[in-house]
């Protein structure tokens, strides 16, 4: 599989974006302690969240699903898996997207420079979403991991399949 520019840079840009809100969110979520610090990291990726979605909705339409017409009739299992955790992988980040946007209990403050009013009043709705962004940004993280170990694998095996995706 060939990728165009405009692929592997709003791969590239996707990846850093999605990996700082996973890492900084958990820490921030589950391990610190620390109240100011898990404020700025609120505020902080709400913005760049919400950066990432123009970009993550183009990547979309240039690049889901293109992987499935060089599959067809292939009988092999691997390439099929190897497509069905890309796509699960764009279908947790558009769930993480959208579960994060209606979980706001509060004003969505863009880098201080727009304010949208929270799209739900209801606490029970704005509830029932928090509870979906949690375990979604979970299953996004698993199958992260499990890429980013395919990819070490074919390099350390000696197919270089990183040259595809950053040169
Ligand atoms: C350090 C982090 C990462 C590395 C080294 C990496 C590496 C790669 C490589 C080498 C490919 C090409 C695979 C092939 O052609 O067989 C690829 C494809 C892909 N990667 Fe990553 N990746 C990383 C992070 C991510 C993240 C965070 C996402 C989350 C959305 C992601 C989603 C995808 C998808 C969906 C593809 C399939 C091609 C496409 O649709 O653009 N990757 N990645
Ligand atoms: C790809 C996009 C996103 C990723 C990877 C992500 C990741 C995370 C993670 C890992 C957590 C910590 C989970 C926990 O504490 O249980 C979190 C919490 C949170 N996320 Fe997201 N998120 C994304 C998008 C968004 C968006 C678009 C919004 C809203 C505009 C948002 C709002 C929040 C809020 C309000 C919290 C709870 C922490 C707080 O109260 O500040 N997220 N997110």
């Amino acid at each position: 599989m060939k990728y165009s520019t405009l692929q592997k840079v709003l791969h590239a840009l996707s990846a850093l974006t999605i990996i700082w809100l996973l890492m900084s969110g958990f820490y921030a979520g589950l391990i610190s302690e620390d109240a100011a610090l898990k404020r700025l990291i609120g505020e902080l990726n709400v913005s760049v969240s919400l950066s990432l979605a123009p970009f993550f909705l183009l990547r979309l339409c240039v690049s889901f699903g293109r992987g499935y017409g060089a599959l067809v009739g292939v009988k092999n299992l691997m390439p099929w898996l190897v497509f069905f955790v890309h796509t699960m992988m764009y279908v947790s980040v558009v769930i993480v997207l959208i579960s994060g946007v209606f979980m706001m209990d509060r004003p969505i403050i863009f880098f201080n420079v727009v304010t949208f009013p929270q799209p739900l009043s209801s606490v029970d709705m704005t509830g029932l979403f928090g509870r979906i962004h949690t375990p979604a940004c979970g299953v996004l993280a698993a199958l992260i991991t499990l890429h980013v170990v395919a990819v070490i694998k074919h390099q350390l095996s000696g197919q270089s399949i990183i040259k595809r995706m950053f040169s």
